[in-house]
């Protein structure tokens, strides 16, 4: 039998079937959406120790318009670290997975304002290296209004009006195959203000296509191939 390493889910799982609101975060639980195997832009299924260390990768999930954060820390992620959400949805975050326990995805909506990476420019993104406003740096920077979140501690905001952590995104990976797959959502979701907020940009952008789900493969691209342009600070 395959070993397969799951992503822990510290809250009981249960399968989403609609989008969260503001009102289940008393009850914050771990959702999981259809599972997609991460694939390269052949549709090639990512290698995790492929990925290359400190780049930022991007792939949309659970929704077609919806983009999210891939990163290879330089180091492993320890989870056990206990985050809350804007509502008061407790949950814990429980680390990076991989070899090395250093793979992590987060949702690249801004919990501030809801910037996200366009295909015409990401305001949003990894800073391997020191700026001003990552400070030493290995931050997820916003630079709409300097919010940073740290994706080695759950994505937790370290700086900024952000009032809460960037959503987790929950990763499974097959040891044997040295595969990965997104599979869920842990923590504060942003989609339902999100869809509310572009969905006329979206609808003009996509069609109908922006609110379906993602279905078997989520491709996978760095940001600098995802955005024409990244505004860093
Ligand atoms: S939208 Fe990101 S910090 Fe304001």
């Amino acid at each position: 039998m395959e070993r397969r390493d799951f992503v822990k889910l510290c809250a009981a799982s249960a399968a989403a079937t609609t989008l969260p609101t503001a009102a289940d975060a008393a009850s914050l639980k771990a959702r999981l959406y259809r599972r997609a195997l991460l694939v390269d832009e052949r549709q090639q299924p990512i290698r995790a120790e492929s990925l290359r260390v400190g780049v930022n990768y991007v792939f949309d999930y659970p929704f077609a318009a919806t983009p999210c954060f891939l990163l290879h820390l330089a180091g492993p992620a320890a989870g056990g670290i206990d985050l809350r959400t804007e509502a008061g949805g407790a949950y814990r975050w429980e680390g990076g997975i991989g070899p090395r326990k250093a793979i992590v995805a987060y949702s690249a909506i801004c919990a501030h304002k809801l910037t996200y990476p366009t295909r015409q420019v990401s305001f949003i993104g990894y800073r391997d290296g020191p700026s001003p406003v990552a400070g030493p740096g290995k931050v997820i920077t916003c630079c709409s209004d300097r919010s940073v979140y740290d994706p080695a501690a759950g994505a937790r905001v370290v700086a900024g009006p952000a009032p809460q952590p960037l959503a987790t995104i929950l990763l499974e990976h097959d040891a044997t195959r040295d595969e990965l797959a997104a599979v869920g959502t842990f923590g504060g979701e942003m989609f339902e203000t999100f869809f509310r907020k572009f969905g006329f940009r979206l609808q003009l952008e996509m069609g109908d296509r922006a609110k379906s789900g993602v279905q078997d493969r989520a491709v996978v691209r760095e940001l600098a191939h995802y955005s024409s342009q990244w505004a860093r600070c």
